[in-house]
């Protein structure tokens, strides 16, 4: 996947998505969530792809590995470029995930990348302790999670900035940090707890960032993509 700003699709019908996507030009990355999906299934895939979009498929797989590895068989073979699991689902799992994947996709074709979810961006530290008897800070248990992953054979995670640079000391720059919240200064937080800049995601070592809101919100969504993405490579002047 390119290293553009991922645009979080998260409207409720094909139609919405298409009108919203009007302005734009073919070939950038949008991200599909369950919401979508599970209303439009596989056919709202091939019309991204048709129109040549890049697309991550947000379904955050996490049953036993058989099941995970039959349905990632399928996802390989709607063409999509990115899906993730939930890397609590286990080593196991995951190496189950690549497998179906590999499986597939489609002769001379690339197989999808996937990310682990660690914790969710949702979670904080009382429900690791009380919910989840976890005994572990929530940085560690991301972190063990994250190595986790990557011993598994995964490609990358989902994280939050404020991880991002840790991830990349233990697993190497290369490997993906796919980085949703992020937010410009003028921007409101909505539901997320940890945001940042697109600036702060370049310099913490984010390899992708999802950004929702902040563009499908903005009066001008085609002016809104463009500034972050100006800001996230670093080539307008911030501020
Ligand atoms: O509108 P906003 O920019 O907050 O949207 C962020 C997108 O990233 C949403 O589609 C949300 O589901 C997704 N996401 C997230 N946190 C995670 C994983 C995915 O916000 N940990």
């Amino acid at each position: 996947m390119k290293t553009s700003p991922i645009i979080a699709l998260d409207f409720d019908s094909s139609q919405r998505v298409f009108d919203f996507l009007q302005p734009f030009e073919a070939g950038i990355n949008v991200k599909v969530g369950m919401q979508l999906y599970y209303k439009e299934g596989p056919a709202i895939i091939s019309k991204l792809k048709e129109c040549g979009f890049d697309i991550f498929l947000d379904l955050k797989l996490h049953d036993i590995p058989n099941t995970v590895k039959s349905a990632m068989e399928v996802l390989a073979s709607l063409g999509v470029d990115l899906v993730n699991v939930h890397a609590a689902g286990g080593r196991s799992m995951m190496e189950a995930a690549l497998e179906g994947l590999d499986k597939g996709t489609p002769v001379g074709m690339k197989r999808p990348s996937i990310i682990g979810v660690t914790q969710l961006t949702s979670t904080d530290e009382r429900q690791v302790r009380e919910e989840q008897l976890i005994h572990a800070s929530l940085q560690e248990s991301v972190l063990h999670y994250t190595k986790l992953t990557s011993s598994a054979g995964l490609d990358g995670v989902v994280c939050s900035v404020h991880e991002a640079a840790i991830i990349s000391e233990v697993c190497g720059a290369d490997f993906l940090k796919v980085t949703p919240g992020i937010r410009l200064p003028e921007n409101g937080t909505h539901d997320q707890k940890r945001i940042a800049t697109p600036e702060e995601a370049r310099q913490e070592g984010s390899t992708h960032i999802v950004v929702g809101r902040a563009i499908t919100g903005a009066s001008d969504p085609r002016a809104a993509y463009e500034q972050i993405n100006g800001r996230w490579r670093g080539v307008e002047r911030i501020g």
